[in-house]
């Protein structure tokens, strides 16, 4: 099995790249400069690349022939919460995340759409940030707006990649401690990436372009 995770240098990215390695995957994994916990991880099975998804000259480095799975992992929260309020959002932090959560995983599907394999699977991590349903809350606009739009994007992206038996799915990793979350959450990243990782599995239990949680329960939005 090939994969191809993009933020994968610390954090949701680092724990897919582990997972997937100790499944006896070949895996890819791009950062964006800084490659984190992947410089002491064996590099048997492994390839770096160098992949800033808000730019538009792509990755560097040697892509994988085939991908059997790409997780759009690379994501921002943008400025803490109290700057994403109504009174305090600007324009141009609306516009940093949307470029990065957002356009970026579909620069990344433009990039490596003709390497997917048929019979293989996409996944854009969204949040339930981005689910309206789920949306009682308000506040936290440039987040919640980003990743929305990728759960639109990815509903695109199934109806477009049906042809080719690529399956897409957005996933919600739960509220895990990691960076993005100052170290708070329900869960950790093992348990988050073990529950993503089954539903990927599975991947075609589930209509292509559901918004699916690591708990496999599908999200409305
Ligand atoms: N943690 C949660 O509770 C939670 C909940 C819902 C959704 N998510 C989503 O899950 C994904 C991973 O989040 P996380 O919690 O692991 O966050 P994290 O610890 O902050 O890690 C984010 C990763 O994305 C990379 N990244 C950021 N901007 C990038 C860019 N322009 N190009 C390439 N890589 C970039 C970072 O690279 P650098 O090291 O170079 O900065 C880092 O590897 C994100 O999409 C996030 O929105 C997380």
């Amino acid at each position: 099995m090939r994969v191809l995770v993009t933020g994968a240098g610390r954090g949701l990215g680092l724990g897919f790249v582990q997972h997937y390695l100790r499944a006896g995957a070949t895996v890819w994994a791009a950062h964006r400069g800084d490659p984190g916990g992947l410089a002491a991880l064996e590099r048997k099975r492994l390839h770096l690349l160098r992949w800033d998804v808000s730019r538009d000259d792509g990755p560097k480095g040697v892509l994988p022939p085939a991908i059997d799975l790409l997780i759009n992992n690379a994501g921002i929260y943008g400025p803490p919460k109290a700057q994403q309020a109504l009174a305090t959002v600007t324009p141009q932090a609306m516009l940093d995340v949307f470029n990065v959560d957002c356009v970026g995983p579909l620069r990344v599907v433009q990039a490596l759409h003709a390497r997917l394999a048929p019979g293989g699977v996409v996944a854009n991590i969204s949040s339930k940030m981005g689910s309206s349903t789920d949306n009682r809350s308000g506040g936290t606009y440039a987040y919640r707006a980003a990743k929305a739009a990728l759960l639109v994007v990815s509903r695109s992206m199934a109806v477009d990649l049906a042809a080719r038996e690529v399956h897409v799915l957005s996933l919600h990793p739960g509220w895990v401690a990691t960076d993005m979350t100052g170290g708070r959450g329900l869960i950790d990243v093992q348990t988050s990436v073990a529950g993503m990782a089954d539903v990927l599995r599975r991947a075609r239990e589930y209509e292509s372009g559901a918004f699916v949680a690591f708990d496999g329960s599908l999200v409305p939005y």
